[in-house]
């Protein structure tokens, strides 16, 4: 198989985490026999620094021509605290969802035993914990109008929902159930918005065409609490936009580190990967982020090209890992790897250089000398 994908390695500890994802796809494409070729382009906070545009148009147009597009983080502390900055990286991110119409954003929820000790949550209600959101990503408040008085002292977001736009996910989101535990949980407020009332009637009518999957409704309050208290009851949560932005981090803490965690947006054309942490500033640079939200997203790409073999490799590789302890600072800040060791260690998994019995102390050898 041959795949073009675009690559936006963005801000940040992005480039670090990106490369190793990388290697593992290109020892995939040896072990496998795929040729990936890759494009580089701009978006971000870098972007800004050589175009002065967070999204120049030779991304989108490289973008929109690709099979997919491996992404890394985007954003930059001199932005974040300035309210009248008029260029910023996160617009970039922003637009390119829209311009490749990237309306579903998924995110896997998934726990795994030897992390259970990093949990903020008690490791009895963590144990099985396996669900994944489907956060709407191209409407409601983040693309409705935007407005300021005149004067500067109000200032309004429009959220606007459309029928056609709840439809295509809720599709999405049934399907995946059916493929799982089928139960899909749409989180809403639909005790006070009317954009969620739509929500709640569009997907209640889709419901009808899946009836070998349950349906039940939460109110996003709740929903943040019952993520708390009991994770287990969710299968697939299905979301609007900002409900799901803000669902999904709080979601992404239970597993035990947020630089674990992969995600997909699809759409109608070349879909995007890329891990759910951001930027990471104080990291970057250094070798010490965790590669395995990027490399999980490269798993996730896999997937969606159809090479599922490929992608559980990639995945029991990540696994060998964090059982053997090969992990970043962010899991064991005393005994850590670095970044680009964790990344050629699943690279050398994949290609089946790491013996059975492997000899540890052969890889301890690559371990960090800075702790
Ligand atoms: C995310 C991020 C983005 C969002 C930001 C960077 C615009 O938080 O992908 O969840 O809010 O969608
Ligand atoms: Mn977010």
């Amino acid at each position: 198989m041959n795949k073009n994908i675009v690559v936006i390695e963005g801000d940040g500890i992005g480039p670090e985490v990106t490369r190793q994802a990388i290697k593992v796809l290109n020892a995939i494409g040896e072990q496998f026999n795929h040729e990936f070729a890759y494009r580089y382009c701009l978006m971000g906070a870098i972007a800004i620094d050589k175009t002065g545009n967070p999204l120049p148009d030779e991304t989108v147009e490289s973008a929109l021509n690709s099979d997919g597009i491996l992404f890394g983080a985007i954003g930059h502390p001199k932005y974040d605290n300035d309210p009248t900055a008029k260029v910023r990286p996160e617009q970039g991110l922003l637009k390119l969802r829209k311009s490749l119409q990237l309306f579903a954003n998924i995110r896997p929820i998934t726990t795994y035993p030897s992390l259970h000790h990093l949990s903020p949550l008690k490791t009895k209600s963590i144990e099985d914990v396996d669900f994944i959101i489907y956060r709407e990503l191209t409407g409601g408040i983040y693309f409705g109008k935007k407005e300021t008085s005149a004067d500067g002292t109000t200032a309004s977001d429009a959220c606007i929902y459309s029928k056609e736009e709840i439809e295509r996910i809720a599709h999405l989101a049934f399907r995946q159930a059916q493929r799982r535990r089928r139960k899909v949980t749409l989180v809403d407020k639909a005790n006070v918005l009317e954009t969620s009332r739509l929500w709640r009637k569009v997907v209640k009518e889709i419901s009808s065409k899946y009836t070998d999957v349950a349906l039940d409704f939460l109110f996003v309050d709740n929903a943040a609490m019952q993520i708390i208290l009991n994770p287990k009851q969710f299968d697939v949560i299905l979301t609007e936009n900002m409900f799901g932005d803000i669902i999904s981090d709080e979601a992404s803490v239970i597993s035990g580190s947020l630089g674990l965690l992969p995600s997909a947006s699809i759409g109608t054309g070349s879909a995007l990967f890329e891990p759910i942490h951001g930027s990471y500033p104080q990291a970057a640079g250094k070798d010490v982020a965790n590669p395995l939200g990027s490399i999980l997203s490269v798993a996730m790409m896999l997937d969606h090209f159809g090479l599922e073999k490929e992608a559980l490799l990639v995945r029991t590789a990540v696994n060998w890992t964090l059982q053997h302890g090969f992990v970043t600072k962010d899991i064991d800040p005393v005994n850590f790897y670095f970044t680009s060791t964790i990344g050629e260690l699943i690279s050398e998994f994949v290609s089946n250089k790491i013996p059975v019995d492997v000899n540890r102390e052969n890889i301890e050898l690559r371990k960090s000398t800075i702790i």
